[in-house]
């Protein structure tokens, strides 16, 4: 039985990928190219830089680190400018519940997010206080799939690798929780997420049972 828990934010608790979406459609429009949803899909999971360079790989523009330190500021910008309008409203069905449960079981909890705004929608939907831990991109140097981010986790939360277990929407995801010998429970498809253990289409099928006593 598992005794720690660790979620991904973007795509598991709430669903920022459209904000993301509006942010870097803005910047590819700034600069006369068009970025459309399906191209976004590409930066699920994917770390700020990272994307901003599949980004302009898209778009043909070959720049200078000055430059795509810039954009990426003024993408960041926009993108934070948006999420401060959330409310609690655009969590994802079930998520508050789910965790909440798991608490009420003696699950430890830790967030291992990519962002480095994770705080602020933490803050924003008013569910800061759920989470023992919140590891996010402000402390973490290699992006998923690299282990980091998990390995971490279970250590602020006090457990070996092996006592957790990991909630992701991102293929990066999944496999960083594998290399870090955690089991991954995938928020998706078998399609999108072939590697995962357990597949889920969102947290608000795990409310009232619990996949973790199940294993
Ligand atoms: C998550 C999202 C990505 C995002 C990354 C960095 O992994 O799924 O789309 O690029 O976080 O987020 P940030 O808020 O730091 O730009
Ligand atoms: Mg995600």
């Amino acid at each position: 039985r598992a005794r720690g828990a660790l979620f991904d934010l973007d795509g598991v608790i709430v669903d920022t990928a459209k904000y993301h979406y509006l942010a870097w459609k803005r910047l590819a429009n700034e600069l006369r190219f068009d970025f459309t949803e399906a191209d976004n899909e590409r930066l699920k999971g994917v770390s700020r830089m990272r994307s901003l360079d599949i980004l302009l790989e898209l778009g043909k523009f070959d720049i200078g680190e000055a430059l795509r330190e810039r954009m990426s500021i003024l993408k960041d910008n926009w993108y934070v400018e948006y999420i401060s309008h959330m409310t609690q409203d655009e969590i994802l069905p079930g998520a508050r519940e789910y965790i909440q449960s798991l608490r009420e079981q003696g699950v430890r909890i830790a967030l291992g997010s990519a962002s480095r705004n994770a705080p602020l929608i933490l803050d924003k939907l008013h569910i800061t206080d759920l989470f023992d831990a919140v590891i996010d991109g402000n402390s973490v140097t290699n992006a998923k799939p690299d282990p980091e981010v998990f390995l971490r986790g279970a250590k602020s939360l006090g457990l070996q690798p092996g006592e957790c277990v990991v909630y992701e929407d991102a293929e990066a995801g999944v496999e960083a929780a594998h290399r870090a010998g955690m089991k991954a429970v995938g928020i998706g498809t078998s399609q999108t997420l072939p590697e995962a253990d357990y597949i889920i289409s969102g947290l608000h099928e795990l409310v009232g049972k619990s996949v973790l006593q199940e294993r």
